[in-house]
């Protein structure tokens, strides 16, 4: 098996291949002063097993072309298969049309990779257990869930005063496998309302009950807000400490500093997507998701 690696995420990809005893094979991503990239498999990969691994993160386009030229190398070299590891998926949350007219961005994408002959493809904490039937070929969902599940266990956080949030309705099948994981730990659900036009967020209003720790579970976090805005509902409502548990690290813009100066007492993510020494913050603690990964290759 050779495993190459995007240019996204290279620490992750690193991790995983030293869990497997193996090493990255090298492939030259070169950037032409225009900006075009230009893909070269240096190795023979003929009647090879390989395995792609490229989070899509900012710049998500950028990452996408590099991974479709990564692909088309290798098919063209006589890869005899290719598993896609792809632990954050860029355009997820264009999954379906919100308003008539929108283009289904994540379908899009699926086609290119099935017509670049993927065939396997392994993603962490899709936004939506419907993006999988896009695909027609074999999805391997993963999730960070057992992670989070395995940290609440050892700060020996339990039912008798914490309670897991979910900060929107969408998030509330992940809300309920990670109580099953936790002997059926209370959960609560909070009503988010987002403008679609300036994409600002109002935590409306909760069901369930608030404990003294509320630990909000959510797949991303991407400019903070829903999870600023979930925080001061949950401290209005009697929380005293508030932890978060997210997935997928996406951190635009002012995120980081939105976090840091949050109501949340610790910020828990993954490595997903690789995180820049600016955008790391005191709260911030990050789990790595490399031997998951590592397991489910194998
Ligand atoms: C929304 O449905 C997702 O589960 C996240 O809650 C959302 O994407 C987070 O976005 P932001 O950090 O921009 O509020």
């Amino acid at each position: 098996m050779k495993i190459f690696s995007g240019s996204a995420n290279k620490p992750l990809s690193l991790s995983i291949a030293d869990c497997m005893h193996l090493t990255l094979s090298p492939a030259e991503l070169y950037v032409f002063p225009d900006g075009e990239r230009r893909v070269w498999i240096e190795q023979n990969v003929l009647g090879e097993e390989c395995v792609v691994i490229q989070t899509t993160s900012t710049p998500v386009d950028t990452h996408y072309m590099e991974l479709f030229f990564l692909l088309d190398g290798l098919k063209r070299s006589g890869a005899r298969s290719i598993t896609l590891v792809m632990p954050y998926v860029g355009y997820q949350r264009q999954d379906h049309i919100f308003r008539s007219g929108e283009a289904v961005s994540m379908e899009v994408i699926v086609k290119i990779l099935e017509v670049l002959r993927i065939d396997r493809f392994i993603a962490v904490d899709l936004h939506s257990i419907k993006i999988p039937e896009f695909f027609t070929l074999p999805v391997m969902h993963l999730s960070a869930l057992e992670l989070f599940a395995q940290e609440i266990k050892t700060n020996g956080w339990n039912s008798s005063d914490s309670v897991l949030v979910t900060p929107d309705m969408g998030g509330i099948r992940r809300i309920k496998i990670l109580s099953a994981m936790l002997d059926k730990m209370p959960y609560m659900t909070i009503v988010k309302n987002r403008d679609l036009a300036t994409g600002e967020v109002e935590a409306a209003s909760s069901k369930g009950e608030v404990k003294r720790r509320a630990i909000i579970v959510d797949d991303m976090i991407s400019s903070g807000h829903t999870i600023v805005e979930a925080a001061k509902l949950l401290q209005k409502q009697g929380a005293e400490e508030i932890i978060v548990m997210a997935t997928h690290a996406v951190f635009s813009s002012t995120a980081p500093q939105l976090l840091q100066d949050s109501l949340a007492a610790k910020i828990y993510v993954t490595d997903s997507v690789y995180i820049s020494s600016e955008k790391q913050f005191a709260k911030l603690i990050v789990l790595s998701l490399a031997p998951l990964i590592a397991r489910k290759i194998k």
